[in-house]
């Protein structure tokens, strides 16, 4: 692997531990994985940032760390909203050892907007070189910016943002961007709903595994592509997907498909994923909401009161954006939180069975909270919530 006089001086130590430390990994990375050089990065995105996943350990390597982020940088969400986590029933011993790992973090220069889509905040563009951690933020750059990032560990991503650099290998590279499976998905989706589009995910995600899908037959917009790769990236190893007329790079690749192993996905198969349960609560924004998603979801809360706890995402930013929909989804008894997600929180442990509109949080509930998990649309999971029927004593008002 080539390295610039530069590089060589801090693999060297020659601008402290720290960074020597940092270097280390990524050029171990890069050997691993055969990189020529490195490349310079215009953002990062660092997992490990819920004290329920890198626990103990990790806490005391991030505070061993002593340098800053060169590029904007942000977290990907936490075990709790960092403001409102007492109104999540948080437990203060975990909310002590969380706000550690928050601002071990920030003083290492990482922006404290946790979110797992940093898509929003306008620092990435088609072309830029990236080092982000989080699945479906991974694909959704990918994908559906036309950016290049691989799937980047917490370490590696968190290396990359202090050292301004990424080996340049796998996704970084033109040629390992092509599509490498073909979905033709027939008849009429049953609604045009994101649920519907991480339903499709779910299924296509574990026929793929870490191949390059190719789809054709699907209109999505950008939310339902979020929901779409989020999903991949959950049930398969799905990092990069195209769409036929829609995504950037459909257009880069001349796509003969003859070369391809060729699936057929019948709407109908992935709109028999949607059940008719009764949940004892709900959440959503996995991926974190987007502003469309904040207002429509006021829009159907608007003079509504909730019968069962309503959980919603989003990231800090689109939440103070998006004051007036906030305001109204919170009148109903809803809550709307940001940091965090209904996966990585311990919020939602306490539920046996959690209705989602996503094909990701569909597939990561039952492992990571110990409930089972139902998919339904953002509407069929508003009405839910407000049926009287379902009514729970403890729900959040
Ligand atoms: Fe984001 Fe949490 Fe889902 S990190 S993609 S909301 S599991």
């Amino acid at each position: 692997m080539h390295l610039t006089h530069e590089e060589e001086a801090v693999l060297n130590g020659e601008e402290g531990e720290t960074k020597q430390q940092l270097m280390e990994i990524l050029v171990g990375v890069g050997k691993v994985f055969g990189a020529d050089e490195m490349v310079q990065i215009r953002s990062a995105q660092v997992s490990g940032a819920s004290y329920k996943t890198i626990g103990e350990w990790g806490l005391k390597w991030l505070l061993s760390l002593d340098a800053r982020a060169c590029v904007p940088s942000v977290l990907n969400p936490v075990g709790m909203d960092r403001m409102r986590w007492e109104e999540m029933d948080i437990d203060p011993e975990f909310a002590k050892k969380q706000l550690a790992v928050i601002s071990a973090y920030e003083r290492l220069g990482i922006s404290l907007e946790c979110t797992c889509t940093p898509y929003y905040l306008n620092i990435t563009e088609y072309g830029d070189h990236l080092a982000w951690s989080e699945s479906s933020a991974v694909s959704y750059a990918n994908s559906v910016i036309g950016a290049r990032t691989n799937r980047e560990g917490g370490p590696s991503a968190l290396a990359a943002a202090i050292i301004g650099k990424t080996p340049r290998y796998g996704l970084h590279l033109v040629e390992n961007r092509k599509p490498e499976l073909y979905f033709r998905v027939e008849g009429e989706p049953q609604q045009a709903d994101a649920s519907w589009y991480g339903a499709l995910g779910y299924i296509a995600g574990k026929i793929s595994g870490n191949r390059i899908p190719l789809f054709s037959g699907i209109r999505p917009g950008r939310d339902q592509l979020k929901n779409l790769g989020a999903a991949m990236a959950a049930t398969g190893a799905v990092a990069l997907y195209h769409v036929q007329g829609i995504t950037p790079e459909a257009r880069v690749f001349s796509f003969d498909t003859s070369g391809l192993e060729e699936v057929v996905i019948e709407a109908n198969e992935v709109s028999d994923l949607f059940t008719d349960e009764i949940p004892d609560t709900v959440a959503i924004g996995c991926p974190h909401c987007s502003p469309e998603e904040l207002s429509f979801l006021a829009s159907l809360l608007e003079g509504q009161k909730i019968t069962i706890p309503v959980y919603i995402f989003a990231a800090r930013n689109i939440i103070n954006r998006e004051q007036e929909s906030v305001r109204i989804i919170e009148r109903s008894g809803a809550r709307v939180f940001a940091d965090t997600c209904m996966v990585v929180s311990p919020a939602l442990e306490q539920y046996s069975l959690i209705m989602v509109n996503s094909g990701k949080a569909l597939s990561y509930v039952p492992t990571m909270c110990g409930a089972e998990a139902m998919i339904g649309s953002t509407r069929d999971c508003i009405e839910k919530a407000c049926n009287p029927q379902n009514m729970r004593q403890d729900s959040l008002t």
